[in-house]
């Protein structure tokens, strides 16, 4: 069992980009989320983004000359964390004239600690790299250390933040919003209402995703989880009548079964998918091409309402993937709407215009909830590469990720194209 200090919850997202701007205007605008910080100093641009516990920063690094100095700043910046004074940014060759970002990627899953000083002494005896030293930073609402280390994966670093001597929302070191953010804040009329971050998934090689969770649960302490019911060693089991259709179905399917996670309060949950075999197409290949190699694929942001939610985000033109009409004329999806019956809160030709997946699981969860069903849906990449996006999450009870949906999509998917191929 691990001590009090060792554990840890999320503390913010960091997302770095090449036109800060255009990214903080999209999650204002479409996603209702609000400019509560800024930081412009003469290397970066970051804005702070808040949607009730959920936490984004977004870090533009300014076209500056690929200098030692600048080399040097960059590495001493607390907030600044794709960046090494040994290697220049973790996932670029360091082969070009700036510091510019080339391939926009969420870079940093920072987790709040307890005792950072203890917490980098396990971490450091695992053998965990450190890039940022434990740096104080204070302003008049108290201070906060932070520290940052690498991730097992490529292009992951984790930032660790102790604020148990900080009282205000905002980051020290971060100043109130500009004219400009101000004036997007006060444009938000949607009613989207994201309240935190429910699961964030990494990519990694085929084959590679046991060393990850054993790299997690070894130093950070994470308890690993399968919820997979059909395979006994926890892998991902698709039912499809041959590759390329299983494969398919995947590509409306970005989840895996398999992570590790914190219970409690602040859970944090960490999910790992992985390539199938070396044939087909799917999603995670792509990313692992245009992303030039492992990072974070997409984060689960949960709502209260996500039909309300899933109609505004779509008002406010965010693609999502649909899925097949047939899924929704499965065997699967009706077993599942039969058996929630009166405990489907949600109007199902409701759930079926916006395209929602649904799923409950076979063995509830030992909880007081009347219902145990989820609601998902997975915008496309937002960045411009077919890299990182975003699921919209709601939990009536369940805890899972939804595996049953992915047989049901091979089958809708098989299905539909045999209509077509009729037709
Ligand atoms: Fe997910």
């Amino acid at each position: 069992m691990e001590s009090a200090a060792h554990r840890c919850a999320l503390h913010h997202l960091e997302m770095r980009v090449s036109d800060g701007e255009k990214m903080v205007t999209e999650f204002v605008m479409k996603y209702g989320f609000r400019v509560i910080g800024e930081r412009d100093n003469d290397i970066s641009h970051q804005w702070s983004l808040k949607s009730r516990e959920c936490n984004f920063i977004v870090t533009e690094i300014k076209p500056i000359e690929f200098s030692d100095s600048n080399r040097r700043k960059l590495a001493a910046d607390p907030y600044v964390t794709g960046v090494t004074a040994n290697d220049g940014w973790v996932d670029d060759s360091g082969s070009a004239d700036t510091f510019q970002t080339r391939i926009s990627t969420v870079s940093n899953v920072a987790l709040e600690v307890n005792n950072l000083e203890k917490y980098l002494e396990k971490l450091e005896k695992c053998g965990v790299i450190m890039i940022k030293p434990i740096q104080k930073v204070s302003n008049q609402n108290g201070e906060i250390l932070i520290a940052t280390v690498k991730s097992c994966l490529e292009n992951i670093v984790h930032s660790l933040v102790q604020r148990n001597n900080f009282k205000g929302q905002l980051l020290p070191g971060f100043n109130d919003p500009s004219p400009f953010s101000i004036s997007l804040n006060s444009s938000i009329k949607s009613n989207i209402d994201i309240t935190h971050v429910d699961h964030v998934t990494f990519v990694c090689e085929t084959g590679r995703s046991p060393s990850v969770l054993a790299w997690y649960e070894k130093c950070f302490g994470m308890m690993p989880f399968s919820l997979n019911r059909d395979d006994p060693d926890g892998s991902l089991v698709v039912k499809g009548p041959n590759v390329g259709l299983r494969l398919s179905a995947f590509d409306y399917w970005k989840c895996s079964e398999t992570g590790l996670t914190f219970p409690g309060k602040n859970k944090l949950t960490f999910v790992i998918a992985e390539p199938f075999g070396n044939s087909g197409h799917s999603h995670v290949k792509t990313f692992m091409k245009q992303h030039n190699g492992p990072g974070v694929q997409h984060v689960g942001l949960h709502t209260d309402d996500i039909i309300n939610t899933i109609k505004t985000l779509k008002h406010n033109n965010v693609q999502f993937v649909e899925p097949p009409y047939t899924y929704y004329e499965e065997a699967y999806f009706l077993k599942k709407v039969e058996e929630l019956g009166d405990s489907l809160i949600e109007d199902i030709k409701t759930i079926k215009c916006l395209g929602i997946l649904l799923d409950s699981e076979d063995q509830p969860p030992n909880n007081d909830l009347p219902e145990k069903y989820l609601m998902q849906m997975f915008t496309k990449p937002i960045f411009n590469q077919d890299t990182f996006f975003l699921e919209i999450i709601q939990r009536r009870g369940a805890v899972g990720f939804g595996s049953g949906n992915i047989t049901a999509l091979c089958r809708a998917v098989e299905k539909l194209k045999s209509t077509q191929v009729a037709g």
